[in-house]
């Protein structure tokens, strides 16, 4: 039976936060202790297991760096990314769905023209990926900024990778005056999140395989618009339905179409066999709130 500290002490706990405390704060805060005592009771946590958890978030933190981020990779793992991502995009209107930006996004990836190869020396099997990017009302979005990154055909980014001479396998690409982009690339694989860190130990008591499904990284911004973080992920691919960190959504999957004519692949500058992929990313207007917001922010940097 529970002793009267156990139920009374969530709400001491609650009761020192400051009327000052900012609302929004004070409002995480108060459901942050509620739900965590909440949760301390429901399984009557050891102080042995008490104990392992703080272990487990240092050894969290400790295994975080520059290149790494163990814990977007819990949020992930634990379907808290995109449970965000749900709250955050819940009326799509027409746009291009989200999914998680997940943890090798890097900023300055180097500028490409239209048609170049972001792939340029990586083995693996050429891949001609293009599309347009649209607002809502269907206007092409002339010289919106494509940012682009994948793993090589191994299933490791660049940041994972010793040597790689610098950022590799993504690139920054502008839609043309008719709101068209398309890239040279190569044909993503399925691969597995990192699993030499806690959440690898994790995904493993939990009986958790760690694939995601083979996909492309795409963030896709035009000044007014809404910014749009998601993935391409590959028609075929045997993941789709149990990707680690939950974020396959139907309309993102496309068809990367084998192609074998030597003609064509000349074309493209590539060399047969070949894959191609089609896909227009629709954008809507930002709401003014949140463009005011970004605009404080990126004057803040
Ligand atoms: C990724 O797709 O790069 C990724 C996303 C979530 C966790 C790990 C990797
Ligand atoms: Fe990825």
């Amino acid at each position: 039976m529970q002793n009267e500290l156990e139920t009374k002490l969530t709400d001491a706990v609650i009761a020192r936060l400051s009327p000052d405390a900012d609302p929004r704060f004070r409002r995480i805060m108060q459901s942050l202790i509620r739900h965590l005592h909440d949760f301390v009771r429901e399984v009557e946590l050891t102080e042995e297991e008490w104990f392992e958890a703080i272990k487990f978030l240092t050894a969290t933190g400790q295994k975080c760096d520059d290149k790494r981020q163990e814990f977007i990779l819990m949020s992930d793992v634990l379907g808290v990314s995109m449970l965000v991502d749900a709250i955050n995009h819940r009326r799509s209107g027409g746009t291009t769905e989200t999914t998680v930006l997940g943890p090798f996004f890097v900023h300055g990836a180097p500028e490409i023209k239209n048609g170049d190869d972001m792939a340029a020396g990586w083995k693996g099997e050429p891949t001609y990926v293009s599309g347009r990017v649209l607002s809502t009302e269907g206007k092409p979005l002339a010289g919106a900024l494509l940012d682009l990154w994948q793993s090589n055909s191994e299933g490791s980014y660049d940041v994972q990778l010793a040597d790689t001479g610098g950022k590799q396998l993504r690139a920054k690409l502008r839609a043309d005056a008719e709101g068209h982009f398309r890239l040279r690339t190569i044909l993503p694989t399925s691969y597995p999140v990192p699993t030499d860190g806690p959440m690898g130990l994790v995904l493993d008591r939990m009986g958790r395989h760690p694939m995601r499904p083979a996909h492309l990284h795409f963030m896709v911004s035009a000044p007014g618009y809404e910014t749009v973080v998601t993935h391409l992920f590959v028609k075929g691919d045997p993941y789709l339905e149990s990707d680690v960190v939950f974020g396959v959504k139907d309309s993102l999957i496309v068809d990367f179409k084998r192609n074998d004519s030597a003609s064509e692949a000349q074309k493209l500058g590539l060399k047969a066999p070949f894959y191609s992929a089609s896909y227009d990313f629709v954008l809507r207007p930002a709401d003014k709130a949140k463009q005011h917001a970004a605009r404080a922010a990126s004057d803040a940097v």
